[in-house]
């Protein structure tokens, strides 16, 4: 049985409908945009989170974009959907599948001769980006499925899931095909403080779609690690460089080490939408989030007034910590430098 998982971003009557991420795990609520603004925010604000989903939901902001445009040539509807590209790009810097969406919406445009078939061809390239994900995200868990065995129990971090992209997940995508193969698996999941994506959306998913799941504070990863409570890691990404250097939710590099120092396999799972071939650890931009995700719980202060802060989204784990890189073309492994090239080759 093919456990799907929820819609996490979808296009419907020229609008954009998004589960709202804030409210998780306590209401399960969608959200409807039909103003590219909109769409904007909810990417900043993380009603929209995760690498794979918000590059769909920045092309679905430029469908509107298209729509909202009062543009009567080409050339004016080029430069508002310019001027949304820019506006939409700016809201998280970190994962390279937002720039891909949005590059790739702007192309398509460059290549209508007027604004109604410039509308129309953006609107249905970026719902096939949509289904495509969803096909991607499968075939990358069958890849990835061969790597676990009958009783594992994996570790994630962060959520890579159904809800991070547009439905089925990357890591989490890889967990499910394992045990759509028939192996008995079960998950640990990290709370990923600051912002807890691991106990409000990954325990959230994973239980709503009956999986064997546990939480574990952050800091409980070398506890579990040294008491043998799991055997393999796979986590998401939202950018990796061609040298295998992979940058995701801040905590991943500390997960990367201690699977290192217990024997423990840690895989990455992403698209090839999230492999950025030219960027060298020097270009890559770290997200730095607001102080009061740190010094309070909810609304409720945790730290001292006035207290600095030092907020990273993301971090970087460097490729001697990495197993194998699961994408849909593919298992990378080093020399990455030799192995990512072939799986571009492979997916010609
Ligand atoms: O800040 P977020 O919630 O957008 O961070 C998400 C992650 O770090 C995920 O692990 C990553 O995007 C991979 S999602 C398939």
């Amino acid at each position: 049985m093919v456990s799907f998982g929820l819609k996490t971003v979808e296009w419907k009557d020229n609008s954009v409908i998004m589960i709202d991420q804030t409210k998780l795990p306590n209401e399960l609520v969608y959200v409807k945009y039909t103003d590219f603004m909109d769409v904007a925010s909810a990417i900043k604000n993380l009603v929209v989170r995760g690498a794979p989903a918000i590059g769909v939901s920045g092309a679905f902001g430029l469908a509107l974009a298209s729509l909202q445009s009062k543009a009567a040539t080409r050339e004016q509807l080029l430069s508002d959907l310019e001027s949304a590209r820019k506006i939409l790009f700016e809201t998280r810097p970190t994962a390279v599948n937002l720039a891909w969406g949005l590059d790739r919406i702007i192309q398509v445009a460059k290549q209508g001769n007027d604004v109604q078939s410039i509308r129309d061809s953006i609107v249905k390239t970026a719902q096939e980006m949509a289904e495509d994900d969803i096909k991607i995200n499968m075939q990358m868990g069958k890849n990835g499925s061969v790597l676990f065995d009958d009783n594992d129990t994996i570790m994630t971090h962060c959520n890579a899931g159904s809800l991070a992209t547009v439905a089925y997940g990357t890591a989490l995508g890889v967990i499910r095909a394992t045990k759509e193969s028939g192996k008995n698996v079960k998950v640990i999941a990290t709370e990923t403080r600051p912002v807890q994506q691991g106990s409000r959306l990954t325990a959230f998913e994973l239980k709503h779609d009956g999986f064997d799941v546990s939480l574990i504070p952050d800091t409980a990863v070398g506890y579990s690690m040294a008491n043998k409570l799991v055997n393999k890691v796979v986590v998401g990404a939202d950018r990796v460089l061609k040298t295998g250097h992979v940058y995701n939710k801040i905590g991943t590099y500390q997960v990367a080490l201690m699977a290192k120092q217990h024997g423990i396999p840690f895989y990455v799972a992403a698209p090839l939408s999230t492999f950025d071939m030219k960027s060298t650890p020097q270009d890559v931009v770290i997200e730095q989030r607001k102080g009061t995700e740190v010094t309070q719980i909810g609304d409720r202060k945790t730290a001292p007034d006035g207290i600095n802060v030092i907020n990273p989204a993301f971090d970087m784990t460097p490729p001697e910590l990495i197993s194998g890189i699961i994408t849909e073309a593919g298992v990378a492994k080093a020399p990455f430098e030799q192995s990512i090239p072939k799986l571009f080759e492979a997916k010609k």
